[in-house]
């Protein structure tokens, strides 16, 4: 199946429905925590992509502040519902809203964080998505992100470390892994980049799978 916006969008809406979700599993969440820079307690966060809000419950957890957008509605629903059986609606609310066109003023965050999102935009929306992010992010505001990388050696019957490019599509999702390389060059104009690290995790997507995220911490100007 070819890759649309369309497309990519009733499959993330179809996994969240179904708990097909297997990203919304994978351990990634320490060594996110160990990357967060040293903010002031009642930081203000948006997590882009934000799925069923469980990072963004992790950020509640350690004293921040936190938006979350996702475009697909019933997520954001049930991490709204999550967040408030858990007692924190002060502390965290979701809204339906694309990453494309974040509905938040210039310069109001301390820290963007993006598990997974980035990945799924295909490379002529790149820019369009840095220029939002940084948009949104105070000046010397960190953005933490966190996507396939190039080391990945099998997933979903590719081998990315293989690949020239980083490209591929399954039933029209876009997927794309990325190499320090591309990170640097992307945010280069807006930002500096303070790390990467990885990790690989065994994932349920199929038989011997395991992916490599790249974690970056990067710092606007
Ligand atoms: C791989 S999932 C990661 C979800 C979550 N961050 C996590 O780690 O569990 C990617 C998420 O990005 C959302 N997404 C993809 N493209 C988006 C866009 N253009 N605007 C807003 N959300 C988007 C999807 O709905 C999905 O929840």
């Amino acid at each position: 199946m070819e890759h649309t916006p369309e497309v990519q969008k009733q499959y993330f809406q179809f996994a969240y429905q179904t708990g097909s979700d297997i990203w919304s599993h994978l351990p990634y969440r320490f060594r996110a925590e160990a990357m967060l820079p040293d903010l002031p307690k009642d930081s203000l966060v948006l997590d882009v992509g934000s799925g069923r809000g469980l990072w963004a419950a992790k950020l509640v957890g350690l004293g921040y502040r936190v938006l979350g957008i996702d475009y697909i509605e019933e997520v954001v629903k049930k991490a709204n519902d999550r967040i408030r059986d858990e007692g924190y609606q002060d502390r965290a609310r979701f809204l339906v809203a694309d990453v494309l066109d974040i509905p938040f003023v210039d310069a109001g965050f301390d820290l963007v964080t993006d598990v997974g999102t980035l990945q799924h935009l295909t490379h002529d929306l790149w820019d369009d998505y840095v220029r939002e992010v940084a948009r949104v992010l105070k000046p010397g505001g960190y953005m933490l992100k966190v996507s396939l990388s190039r080391k990945t050696t099998r997933f979903l019957g590719w081998n990315p470390g293989a690949s020239s490019d980083g490209e591929f599509t399954k039933f029209g999702v876009h997927y794309h892994f990325f190499t320090e390389a591309e990170v640097d060059h992307l945010f280069s104009d807006d930002f500096d980049i303070i790390e990467h690290q990885y990790e690989t995790y065994n994932t349920q997507s199929d038989p011997g799978d395991a992916v490599t995220l790249l974690f970056t911490l990067i710092r606007k100007k």
